[in-house]
């Protein structure tokens, strides 16, 4: 059974990036066919993106193609549902299915065992300096900073402004300056920076006074597989203060399986009883958490608030909570105008949820609290730059279209900037056309001096719907259904580019809709050509998404 249950752990989630698509059959041409490979694939995708789940379908069609056999069919995880009942559907079918192939006998019920062992260090046992403070991946990298950086090796930038772009109306959004001086980093318009989170400290001291914690006490958490390359989860020794502040998720809406493990920690039958149904694949049970966890948007904290007979030892806690992601942002200016900072535009995250919380966002909040202040050290953040696909075209001389409704409008400032730079020093620049949407033209208008100062200079057409200054709703993608004109012209017959960014679900899914309209009704196409022109636009990146949700 441990054979099957070590492929389970290495294949059955498999995440990868379509880029290394072409690596996978790289890899066949210099190994042998991958006839002894027993394996299933569940993808974690999310509809609303256009190749859902792609990666995960190749891969599972490509390793059968390569000699592997396939153990279990295809699972497909879409987050913007609920990927967690995804999974646990198509595991509950997995496991017989696996048991029934290989003849095991299943007793039916799931061995919890720990996969990492606790080491509780005394006072002094370790030296301060061996003890990691909040390092991403190697000792000291904090206090002696040494390029090159990257996710490993995260660069502390200095947060130079921190201001609120919000004129009113209770919601938040910074424009943030990171300074880059002497990393060595270099950016382009239209790339993304990573900032590493730190969770709020008053949910940490929770965490670690519902558990009975001394949240100094330094510990280390140590594979129990001896051969494994992951020694341990996080990086260790550390103190639980720096685990639950650095390491781990706190905040994130806990899994299945993590509830499955808490219900050994309950001294009432009831609670445990709940605990247990809930990581069921029952109507009951998927209904229950869908109220309990998703609905209410509970989290560990808050989890083990109202389930109080609940105590599980923290560092149990620390083993099976996902480790802190870093954020990502598209950055908000262009290194023509900038080549010392990057720009952030973020909306701070900040919701009630039903039981009366407010729930708020790890980075977003952070840096909301980390302004420069008048004598003293300037905060500073950890952060890398990404590379991305999201790119101006190569001649300035070629019209673009632009529509970023909301934080959407980030890196089209930076695309303004680089393009008004270009002009302002005598090159030709094609047209700039932006949609920009926000809710009223008083409130929540980002950067509107700077806007209309490049209209005013004919660096920009701008177009801005206003969602909430009228009853009708207005957004940018009525703006553009009335310009499909000029859609098909820039696309169609003077070879423009098309970019949208901002939200992935709705609104970027409405905005192709439109310009395959526009393809159709102007470019004289059936539906099937339009479909295939757009495609062919966003081979050669002349239709390019940089879309979240
Ligand atoms: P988290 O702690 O991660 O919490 C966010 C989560 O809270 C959400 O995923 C959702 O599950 C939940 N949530 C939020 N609101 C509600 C609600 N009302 N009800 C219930 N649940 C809710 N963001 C920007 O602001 N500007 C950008 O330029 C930008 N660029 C991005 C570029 C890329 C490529 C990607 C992938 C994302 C980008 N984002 C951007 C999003 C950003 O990375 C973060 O996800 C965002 O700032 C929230 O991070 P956080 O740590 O503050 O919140
Ligand atoms: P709303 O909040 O009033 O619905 C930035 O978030 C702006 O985008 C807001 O004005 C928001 O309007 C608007 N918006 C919401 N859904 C949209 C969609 N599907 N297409 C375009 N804009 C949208």
């Amino acid at each position: 059974m441990k054979g099957i249950l070590n492929m389970y752990t290495m294949n059955t989630i498999i995440r990868i990036a379509p880029h290394f698509v072409g690596e996978i059959i790289n890899v066949r041409r210099i190994i042998s066919p991958l006839k002894k490979l027993r394996y299933m694939v569940f993808g974690l995708g999310n509809k609303t993106y256009e190749h859902y789940n792609a990666v995960a379908i190749y891969l599972d069609k490509r390793l059968e193609e390569l000699g592997a056999t396939r153990v279990f069919e295809l699972g497909l995880g879409d987050d913007d549902a609920n990927i967690e009942d995804d999974f646990i559907t198509w595991k509950d079918r997995f496991w017989p299915a696996v048991c029934e192939k290989y003849n095991i006998e299943s007793t039916g019920e799931e061995e919890l065992t720990r996969q990492f062992r606790l080491v509780s260090h005394a006072a002094g046992e370790i030296p301060p300096e061996n003890v990691y403070t909040g390092e991403i991946a190697r000792l000291h990298t904090y206090q002696v900073q040494k390029p090159p950086y990257d996710a490993k090796n995260p660069f502390l930038a200095a947060i130079k402004v921190n201001r609120e772009l919000h004129k009113g109306g209770g919601r938040s959004c910074l424009h943030v300056e990171l300074d880059i001086t002497d990393s060595k980093m270099r950016y382009e318009a239209g790339d993304h920076v990573a900032v590493y989170p730190i969770n709020d400290t008053d949910l940490v001291e929770r965490l670690g006074s519902i558990t009975n914690a001394d949240l100094d006490e330094i510990f280390s958490l140590i594979n129990t597989d001896t051969e494994s390359s992951k020694k341990h989860p996080f990086p260790c020794p550390t103190s639980y203060r720096t685990a639950l502040s650095h390491y781990v998720e706190i905040t994130a809406l806990p899994r299945t399986h993590i509830l499955r493990e808490l219900a050994e920690y309950c001294t009432n039958e009831d609670d445990k009883k709940k605990l247990l149904l809930m990581a069921t694949n029952s109507q009951e049970g998927k209904a229950l958490y869908q109220s309990f966890i998703t609905d209410a948007c509970r989290n560990i904290v808050h989890i083990l608030e109202d389930i109080p007979s609940c105590k599980p030892p923290l560092d149990h806690l620390c083993e099976l909570l996902p480790r802190l992601q870093p954020r990502y942002y598209s950055i908000s200016s262009s290194p023509k105008l900038h080549p010392e900072t990057v720009h952030i535009t973020a909306v701070v995250v900040e919701y009630k949820t039903s039981t009366g919380r407010v729930n708020k966002g790890v980075a977003t909040t952070w840096l909301a609290k980390h302004k420069p202040e008048p004598g003293k050290p300037l905060p500073r953040v950890p952060v890398y730059i990404r590379k991305s696909q999201f790119r101006l075209p190569l001649q300035p001389q070629t019209p673009i279209i632009m529509v970023g409704p909301g934080t959407g409008l980030a890196p089209f400032r930076g695309f303004l900037q680089e393009r008004a730079h270009a002009r302002a020093n005598g090159k030709e620049v094609g047209e700039n056309i932006l949609y920009f949407g926000c809710r009223h033209r008083d409130q929540d208008y980002i950067y509107q001096d700077e806007l209309e100062e490049y209209e005013k200079k004919g660096d920009v057409v701008l177009n801005v719907a206003f969602s909430r200054d009228q009853e009708q709703k207005v957004y940018v993608t009525h703006l553009l259904e009335k310009n499909i004109d000029k859609i098909w012209d820039i696309l169609g017959t003077r070879n423009g580019h098309f970019y949208v960014c901002g939200d992935a679900k709705n609104m970027a899914v409405d905005v192709r809709n439109i310009v395959l309209k526009a393809v159709q009704e102007k470019g004289g196409k059936t539906e099937a050509e339009a479909v295939q022109f757009l495609k062919k636009l966003d081979s050669m990146k002349k239709y390019s998404s940089d879309v979240w949700s």
